[in-house]
């Protein structure tokens, strides 16, 4: 490195550990925390695990921390029981305690509020029975999974999100970040992939921001004119992330406990094992050979592809 590269380095350097301000709210540096799901609350409830999480990353100079992204209170809004709800008191309660952790070692905080939309698959815990929803009730993949939102549905998602919004600012925390990427429910609207509306949500680009408008609006009604509103967006959806893979079958052994069978883009079956509740360990992964693979399926009362149906016979014997 050249001196005058090694000046401007440390210059840039330098400013990440400036102030900043925004709007009324002053960080301490530039270090800002992405939202990471991490699946460690319980029933939905995060509790001193998260707090400690959240704490350890501002006692680590991180300015200001945007939490995992955490559900409004809707049905549909979640597809695993571990992810935690931003609704409800034990929930709230919970949060409450990881603010007062994170504003003790000098950080701030923001929870990331969001909905999961037709991401979220069907019979996904906690709320099996719940179909997802979505702008035009179609996956990514142009899937039916259910009739598009009614007007009156989504009116009552604006107002979940408002909630989300009143409760953040009544339990301490700095601001909220709206979930509006990644090809999540707002994002559903946003894309005209999988927003076929012909009503005032639909159409043109700008029709298609109009339920995030909506939501802006009322969460800015609901905590006033200086409490920082972020929103999300991105270019790329979730199902950008997909390596290929078939889910091919899951079992649920208990609320806690499930396994699914993929088959992954170069042909092997893998099962993830995910009991990651109860440890605080990552979820297991195990490759099979493609008989395993065929004997799990029946056992668990599966169908079996094409591939594995040479398997049939020897294993029902
Ligand atoms: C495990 C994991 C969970 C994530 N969960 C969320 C989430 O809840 N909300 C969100 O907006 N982004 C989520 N992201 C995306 C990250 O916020 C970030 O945009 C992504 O990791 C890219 O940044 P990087 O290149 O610094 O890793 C997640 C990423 C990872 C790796």
């Amino acid at each position: 490195m050249t001196q005058s590269n090694s000046i401007q380095h440390s210059q840039a350097v330098q400013s990440l550990f400036k102030p900043f301000k925004l709007g009324k709210l002053s960080i301490p540096n530039r270090i800002v925390m992405a939202p990471m799901t991490r699946g460690f609350s319980p029933e939905g409830i995060p509790g001193q695990n998260v707090a400690d999480y959240y704490r350890r990353r501002a006692e680590g100079g991180v300015g200001l921390i945007i939490t995992e992204g955490t559900l409004i209170n809707h049905p549909a809004s979640a597809s695993s029981p571990n992810y935690p709800s931003f609704y409800g008191e034990k929930a709230l309660k919970g949060w409450s305690e990881v603010v007062a952790s994170v504003h003790a070692a000098g950080g701030l905080i923001f929870p990331q509020l969001w909905h999961e939309g037709t991401t979220r698959k069907i019979g996904a815990l906690p709320n099996i029975d719940v179909m997802p929803v979505g702008p035009s009730g179609i996956t990514s993949a142009g899937v039916k999974v259910n009739e598009p939102l009614s007007e009156t549905e989504i009116a009552s998602i604006v107002q979940a999100f408002a909630q989300a919004a009143a409760d953040a600012q009544s339990i301490g925390f700095d601001g909220i970040e709206i979930h509006g990427a990644h090809g999540y429910l707002i994002d559903e609207f946003f894309w005209d992939k999988t927003n076929l509306r012909t009503d005032k949500y639909g159409g043109d680009l700008v029709s298609r921001t109009r339920f995030a408008a909506e939501i802006i609006a009322a969460c800015r009604l609901a905590v006033g004119p200086d409490f920082p509103i972020c929103l999300r967006i991105s270019q790329w959806k979730e199902a950008t992330y997909w390596d290929g893979s078939n889910h091919i079958g899951r079992i649920t052994g208990s609320q806690w406990h499930s396994q699914t069978l993929y088959l992954s883009s170069k042909g092997q079956y893998y099962i993830i094992e995910d009991t990651s509740y109860q440890s605080d360990k990552y979820p297991k992964i195990n490759l099979l050979s493609k008989e395993e693979a065929a004997s799990w399926l029946l056992l668990n009362e599966h169908e079996l592809p094409e591939d594995l149906k040479e398997y049939e016979d020897e294993l029902v014997e």
